[in-house]
């Protein structure tokens, strides 16, 4: 069985029917991504993935275990971490205080040892983390949602457009982050507009069609997909 399994999902916002029997799956080890256009219903999935929505029918599965009608927050004791579109750092709050409440879930005595994780993965936080959050650049913010995330040490990152509004150096270094993240042993669901950048990172792709899983398949051959370089590429 795969690490996260998304079955038949339906959600709605009132009558608006935003997720039409959305099913993907990922598996241990792997960078999914989910990619689609302004509105193709992908916040709406991690949303409902992560607890914050609820589902009129379907399921989600996580390690085996029926997430489907958990919390938030029991969730992300299970080992799931999510970082929001458009970041939502606490901006009076310093970057070391943001990045000890991701923390929330763990032990007293292991927040120093990813406090230092983090600043590893990102050595500006560390330079900036006396400084307030919303003082930092769109792009120092994202790296912070994403410190903050990393914090609960989870076992499978979602990132919500992680390179929105930022500049190509910036959404160069953090998707080479999210490489990293990879490589250190944390599965990922990368949501992105940018269908090129996130296709150039994944091992696997869905494309979100307003509300409908349109296509799948391995990321390097959807890279090479007429329709989608038409569609997604601007190629
Ligand atoms: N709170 C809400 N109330 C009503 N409709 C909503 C709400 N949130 C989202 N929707 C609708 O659901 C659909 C999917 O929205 P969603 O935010 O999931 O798209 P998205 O793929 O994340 O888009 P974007 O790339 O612009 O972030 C859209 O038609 C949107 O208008
Ligand atoms: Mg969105």
């Amino acid at each position: 069985m795969a690490m996260l399994e998304v079955k038949d999902l339906n959600v709605y916002y009132g009558l608006i029917h935003a997720l039409h029997d959305v099913s993907f799956s990922v598996e241990e080890g792997e960078v999914v991504a989910l990619i689609g256009a302004n509105g193709a219903g992908k916040t709406t999935t991690l949303h409902t993935i992560t607890g914050l929505l609820q589902a009129k029918s379907g399921s989600v599965v996580f390690e085996g275990q029926d997430i489907t009608r958990k919390p938030g927050h029991a969730i992300v004791r299970l080992g799931m971490s999510h970082v929001p579109e458009g970041r939502r750092v606490f901006a009076n709050l310093t970057v070391a205080e943001n990045l000890r409440m991701g923390a929330y879930t763990r032990p007293k005595s292991e927040v120093a040892a990813s406090l230092k994780e983090v600043y590893e993965w990102f050595p500006r936080l560390e330079e900036r983390k006396n400084q307030a959050a919303g003082t930092l650049s769109g792009g120092e913010q994202q790296m912070l949602a994403m410190g903050r995330a990393m914090m609960s040490k989870p076992r499978i990152l979602l990132l919500d457009e992680p390179s929105m509004g930022l500049s190509p150096l910036f959404v160069g270094e953090i998707f080479k982050i999210i490489e990293k993240v990879s490589s250190a042993g944390t599965t990922v669901l990368l949501v992105e507009q940018n269908a090129k950048k996130a296709l150039s990172i994944a091992d696997r792709a869905y494309v979100l069609e307003t509300g409908r899983i349109s296509k799948s398949g391995n990321a390097r051959e959807l890279l090479n997909d007429d329709a989608i370089k038409k569609a997604y590429l601007g190629e």
